[in-house]
């Protein structure tokens, strides 16, 4: 179980910063970034204070140690998601820069007319690199149908767009507008019948849920650190590691090949180092080792029951007011966007804050989507375990306020 008032003291934001009425935040923006506990703050404090050096260039001791600490957080990370091999976890700056490594690598198997399938509820990181690649190989870009009731694409959806000519899907595990969970296993068996790669962007699930790459058998997965306690510029590539292997790397430089000539001739490396040109985070990657350990002492299924517990508050509790119009009134995880009748977002996040509240507003990065829900902005809250009951019922409190939502501009 979850102790949450002993959690919150291993957060530094909690104490050190205060709202305009002198107050913790209430902080509901975890979708977009997350908290860091001491314990992650201070494992990149260590390499900046003990234990700096370059990771596999050296071959004094310190060096050395350096490696071995890098290399256990690769380790930990394939702990954490019980993939096959270290080697298939490959560092990276984040879900983004993962899917654009997945998918500029997987270019030489695109031909013109293939089909690369995505949902409108994707983030720009799921859609952006997708798009740039079908531009290149004249693939056509098909969307999987959004479960008008769970907000997800199920497959049943799948089935009715994927043909012999689908290369490719991409989907969010969780979305992070609509926030259902999709059955990924059940997809990836689709993807599989048709002989299609299945990419899953893990940004909004990996963090709350145990994910497990083999059981799921999804061929890809992206996620980045700071949506997880751990630090910015950090995140995760995993992949099966024969498709790693034949996959060539979107950036080249130090440390990616093994030798290279005056011809052009280059031998690369094999993955993971092979997508790791240049310097890596080493700090960081000190750091999302960190995080999961700081996770791993949690307890997974523990976060995941206790988000539950705060997401049926937050959802019944904002179901109860008329001036509330939900968005995604049946997802099952933190996420809950919804909008203030006749008051826009902005407006209503800015009154939020007004009240010490963080919420997010707008977008989201899932412009397409927005066209879907027939609306231009909407304000999205998002829990993570060491948020309060009492957080969720200020959230809910504010949102009765409808008429003085403009207050915020005059107070
Ligand atoms: C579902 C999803 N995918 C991808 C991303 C991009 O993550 P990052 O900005 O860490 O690269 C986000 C960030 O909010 C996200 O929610």
């Amino acid at each position: 179980m979850i102790d949450v008032n002993k959690i919150r003291e291993d957060f530094p934001m909690f104490k050190n910063y205060k709202t305009a009425e002198g107050k913790p935040i209430v902080y509901l923006d975890n979708a977009a970034t997350t908290f860091k506990p001491y314990s992650v703050i201070s494992a990149i404090e260590d390499y900046y204070m003990k234990e700096t050096a370059n990771a596999h260039r050296g071959d004094y001791e310190l060096a050395h140690n350096v490696d071995v600490h890098y290399e256990s957080a690769r380790e930990t990370v394939k702990r954490f998601i019980n993939a096959e091999r270290k080697e298939e976890i490959c560092f990276t700056s984040g879900t983004s820069m993962s899917i654009n490594v997945i998918a500029y690598g997987l270019e030489h198997l695109l031909n013109s007319g293939d089909e690369i399938i995505l949902s409108e509820a994707e983030h720009a990181s799921n859609v952006l690199p997708w798009f740039g690649v079908a531009k290149k190989k004249g693939c056509i870009i098909k969307y999987a149908p959004i479960d008008e009731k769970l907000g997800i694409v199920t497959p049943k959806g799948l089935e009715s767009v994927i043909s012999k000519k689908t290369k490719v899907v991409s989907l969010a595990q969780v979305t992070n507008v609509l926030g259902g969970m999709n059955d990924s296993k059940a997809l990836a068996k689709v993807c599989h019948a048709y002989n299609a790669l299945f990419v899953l962007d893990g940004a909004q699930s990996v963090p709350h849920v145990k994910v497990d790459v083999l059981d799921l058998d999804c061929d890809f997965l992206a996620f980045s650190a700071h949506k997880m306690c751990g630090p910015t510029g950090i995140g995760v590539l995993y992949g099966k590691y024969e498709l790693l292997d034949q996959m060539p790397p979107l950036l080249s430089g130090g440390g990616m090949n093994t030798r290279f000539e005056t011809c052009g001739n280059i031998l690369l490396q094999r993955p993971p180092l092979k997508f790791e040109a240049g310097t890596q985070n080493i700090a960081g990657a000190y750091g999302l080792k960190a995080a999961i350990e700081y996770l791993e002492k949690i307890g997974m299924n523990n976060i995941e029951e206790y988000e539950n517990m705060l997401h049926e508050r937050l959802i019944s509790g904002l179901k109860k007011l008329d001036n509330v119009v939900i968005y995604n009134p049946y997802s099952t995880t933190g996420i809950v966007t919804f909008n203030i009748k006749d008051v826009f977002a902005q407006d209503a996040a800015t009154y939020f804050s007004s009240k010490g509240i963080a919420v997010r507003s707008g977008q989201h990065c899932a412009k397409i989507l927005m066209d879907y829900l027939k609306t231009s902005a909407t304000v999205r809250a998002s829990t993570y375990f060491y948020n309060t009951i009492e957080d969720i019922d200020k959230l809910i409190e504010c949102a009765k306020d409808g008429g003085n939502f403009l207050d915020a501009y005059f107070s």
